[in-house]
């Protein structure tokens, strides 16, 4: 729906005559999921067009985009209190005649819409993950106290009116890249407001990832994780009309010359055919990480939270996972003090990570979100019993990282160079299991895998040596 509404404001004055009009500046500050990493680099690019050049800092930014997430209440309430900082900033600057343009999108401004304007008087537009591509006309009429709404679901392609960010703009962003492959989500789990937020899956067509993916390689990116609500639910159609499953789309992928590495994130258990599983086996530069958020372990819970599958199920997709590719780790999201989860239910999670072992996970206590079945019931579990749960998975879950990460130790493995590390001389990068390596190594060595021996491990990160200095081609 776009609607406006009307308030009125002083316009700041012109700049002088005969002065050269200064590049304005945009700050994306991205929250949540890595899908709205991705937006944020597309909603950049799109600006870049525009004349805009991006900033890191607020102080000389001309215009502030959060790019928000509503999946728990306090990432939503996080954007509110950062919304009340910038209409300070934003104050300050009317002061000095300097305009200061400030953008809500993401998941908080498609639940909320028009409300985020009531809320935040300082807001000047609301764009939804589906209309941001209308960005820059919607800046060009929220003008002179007019404010905006644009939380349609177009019905035109959004990434086909997106421009093509340039090898410079990709190389500034490192040698790890998202391209998103899918949107939206129709699993309707009793939790999530997603399914609301972003709509119905949409699947991008073949020819489209095809054509982003060589752009970024060509550009010098080596990894590229396939993102996705719901990844592995992937049917994008090629150029028969065809449609075509995540497993097939991963193969093709694999084929482009000058990548090194492939991802997806994030699957449903629901969708995690065999074809998908057994590609773990086939494709060597598929990397042997699997995020698959289990929820919980308790079948009488994952009923009730709609997901379509219960422990065993989840159990019997790790164990064919393992059989393709015996050194695949297992990462997942859970959820504690769902309505009704009783300490059984509880253990049963436990039970699971036990059985399972996970090289990382997320984990979260159950917040209720307006609109979903989950938030309606009566059978809500007090913050107190939330908390412990919490606090007793998680110890479990870091105990599990730990062992994971120890287990490296001793062990030579491929590392993709991503960056310079922390310290002088040091470069640092990711192991085919998504652990953060430092090295002391070349700066020329960033952008390629090398082998490195594992000497130390870390909670959250591995140190290691060079074996070779020579990259591997
Ligand atoms: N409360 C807590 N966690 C949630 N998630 C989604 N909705 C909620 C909610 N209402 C978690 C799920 C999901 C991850 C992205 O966020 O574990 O996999
Ligand atoms: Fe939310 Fe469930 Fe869809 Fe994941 S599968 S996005 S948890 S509704």
């Amino acid at each position: 729906m776009t609607t406006e509404v009307l308030e009125a404001v002083e316009t700041p004055p012109a700049p002088l005559e005969g002065e050269p009009a200064p590049t304005p500046r945009v700050l994306v500050k991205s929250y949540g999921c890595q899908m709205n990493v991705y937006d944020a680099t597309r909603m950049a690019d799109l600006l870049g067009r525009e004349g805009y050049a991006e900033t890191q800092n607020e102080d000389d930014a001309d215009l502030v985009i959060l790019n928000t997430c509503h999946i728990r209440e306090k990432a939503a309430e996080k954007i509110y209190s950062e919304l009340g900082k910038l209409a300070l900033a934003k104050r300050a600057r009317d002061a000095e005649g300097r305009e200061m343009k400030i953008v809500v999108a993401g998941c908080v401004a498609q639940a909320e819409g028009e409300e985020v304007l009531k809320r935040q008087r300082a807001v000047d537009v609301v764009v939804g993950p589906q209309s941001y591509h209308r960005l820059p006309d919607l800046l060009r009429q929220a003008k002179n106290g007019r404010r905006l709404t644009d939380t349609e679901f177009a019905v035109d392609d959004k990434f086909r009116a997106l421009p093509n960010p340039s090898r410079a703009q990709i190389r500034a962003r490192g040698v790890a890249a998202f391209v998103t492959v899918q949107e939206g989500c129709d699993k309707f789990c009793s939790f999530c407001v997603v399914p609301y937020t972003r709509g119905a899956e949409v699947s991008r067509p073949v020819a489209d990832v095809l054509a982003e993916t060589q752009r970024l390689v060509d550009a010098g990116v080596a990894e590229i994780t396939l993102i996705g609500q719901n990844v592995n639910a992937y049917r994008g159609a090629d150029q028969a009309g065809r449609e075509w499953g995540l497993a097939r789309l991963l193969e093709r992928l694999a084929q482009i010359e000058g990548l090194a590495r492939l991802r997806y994130t994030t699957s449903h258990p629901v969708d995690m055919t065999q074809a998908l599983i057994d590609a773990h086996e086939s494709i060597p530069k598929l990397m042997p990480y699997v995020h698959l958020p289990a929820q919980s372990g308790s079948d009488r819970v994952l009923k009730e939270m709609n997901r379509k599958h219960g422990a065993a199920d989840y159990l019997d997709i790790v164990r064919r996972l393992r059989k393709a590719r015996p050194d695949v780790a297992m990462s997942s999201d859970f959820i504690v003090g769902f309505p009704g989860e009783s300490d059984a239910d509880f253990e049963a999670t436990m039970a699971l990570v036990r059985e399972i072992g996970f090289a990382s996970s997320f984990s979260f206590k159950y917040s209720p979100r307006p609109g979903t079945p989950g938030a309606a019931r009566d059978d809500q579990i007090d913050e107190e019993a939330k908390s412990e749960r919490l606090a007793a998975l998680q110890a479990l879950l870091d105990e599990q990282r730990r062992a994971f990460n120890d287990a490296a130790v001793g062990r030579e493995i491929d590392v993709l160079f991503e960056k310079p590390g922390r310290h002088e001389g040091q470069i640092a990068g990711k192991s085919p299991y998504l652990q953060a390596v430092h090295v002391e190594g070349p700066l020329e060595a960033i952008g390629r895998e090398a082998r490195v021996k594992i000497i130390a491990a870390g909670p959250n990160s591995l140190a290691g040596r060079l074996v070779s200095e020579e990259a591997k081609a």
